[in-house]
């Protein structure tokens, strides 16, 4: 099958264009060398699980290592019961191990045990029976909230001290937030403790977007399979709108070359980047409509329209302005202040409030011709 730019979920060599994966977190290998637990945080959709898999894939298949990316995103259907989401949990790490690992590399049965010790019990049960030292990557651990995630950040922090004998010698939580609030979100330094493995901000790793340089040589490969050719402009282009956000990338790329030049011998130009990203905005992407849907959050609005109304943010809490940023939705400008962090979504996003604002108005009117006034302008506010 021919490859192509992919827009739905992590990349997978044999079928998509592709950077080398590896190359964007250079320090996994030393902190699973000195036996590290650390975050990988970054914004949805720029690359955290299709490198994190690559990564643990390949220390794998060196053969020191049993490394292996499982999902906490399951979780996420059991708010408030952390003994089933563990269960859920626990089901989709064999199904991930099973999927990814050779059979002598495989998890144990997982042992007995009760409601908010389930995890811990299955990771020392692993890292026991495992042939070689164990290292997990916990991806989407921010499905789990309020108290499942303090439930299982305890346990991680708990069976800590034992690796690597009887926990997994290194472990990454990866998901959208940085270390500190995942420190919060246990109840502060008072309770989780100031030797939580979360809390060291040195090991807190990131991950950004593409540069110029690499975004040219992502679209090269489609030259070199294909022969249809992107301009200089046509990337210089691309890359100024999403400022090399990955999936935006890939998106504009695909929109390029499989509906607007569809021929091969046709060169994708500026022009034609412009059209596929207008098109794109216009039919709200996957990524375009969860970027929307965080808009409805008020502490995303607070930090957003201030500076869509270019505005200073004087009042604005620095949780809520770091929020934004994990989020991806704004980055530090050159000049310091804060941004939009990228044309499209500069486009986008005023179009889905404006929008919002639109079916809420249309609420209050339908609502206000059956109840007191009072009530309908409430509705405006909430
Ligand atoms: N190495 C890569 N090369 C090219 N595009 C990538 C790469 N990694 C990610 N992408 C783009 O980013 C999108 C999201 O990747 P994914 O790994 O699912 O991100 P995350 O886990 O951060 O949400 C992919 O669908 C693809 O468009
Ligand atoms: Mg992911």
């Amino acid at each position: 099958m021919p490859r192509r730019f992919n827009t739905a979920g992590p990349c997978r060599p044999e079928r998509h264009y592709m950077l080398p994966a590896a190359l964007r977190i250079p320090q996994f290998r030393g902190l699973v060398d000195r036996q590290e637990y650390f975050v990988v945080h970054a914004p949805r959709q720029v690359g955290k699980t299709t490198t994190l898999a690559a990564l643990t894939r390949a220390l794998t298949r060196e053969g020191t290592y049993a490394a292996l990316l499982v999902s906490m995103e399951v979780g996420a259907s059991f708010p408030g019961d952390l003994g089933a989401a563990e269960l859920a949990v626990l089901g989709s790490w064999r199904a991930d191990a099973a999927y990814a690992l050779p059979p002598e590399l495989q998890p144990p049965p997982w042992p007995e045990a009760p409601p908010g010790q389930r995890i811990g019990a299955a990771l020392r049960a692993w890292a026991m029976a495992s042939p070689r030292p164990l290292v997990l990557v916990l991806d989407e651990i921010d499905a789990l909230q309020d108290e499942a995630l303090v439930g299982v950040l305890r346990q991680i922090r708990d069976g800590y001290r034992r690796r690597p004998e009887q926990f997994p010698c290194s472990l990454a939580l990866c998901g959208l937030r940085d270390v500190r609030d995942y420190r919060v979100a246990a109840g502060s330094e008072g309770r989780l403790g100031s030797a939580s493995p979360f809390n060291i901000k040195a090991r807190s790793l990131t991950l950004q977007g593409f540069t110029r340089q690499e975004v040219a040589a992502l679209y090269a490969q489609h030259t070199a399979d294909t022969g249809q050719v992107f301009t200089d402009d046509a990337c210089e282009r691309a890359f100024e709108l999403t400022q090399g956000q990955p999936w935006l990338i890939n998106a504009l790329a695909r929109e390029a070359v499989e509906e607007l030049a569809i021929d091969p011998r046709e060169a994708v130009t500026l022009a034609v980047i412009d059209a596929a990203k207008d098109e794109l905005i216009r039919r709200q992407d996957t990524h375009l409509d969860s970027l929307a849907e965080r808009l409805r959050e008020d502490r995303v609005r607070r930090v957003i329209e201030p500076i869509l109304a270019g505005e200073a943010l004087p009042q604005i809490s620095v949780d809520d302005l770091l929020y934004a940023q994990d989020l991806g939705l704004v980055r530090a400008s050159a000049a310091g202040g804060l941004v939009i962090a990228n044309p499209i979504y500069r486009e986008v996003i005023p179009r889905s409030l404006a929008s919002d604002e639109g079916r809420i108005a249309e609420r209050t009117a339908a609502q206000s011709m059956t109840t007191p006034a009072g009530r309908a302008v409430q509705l405006v506010r909430a």
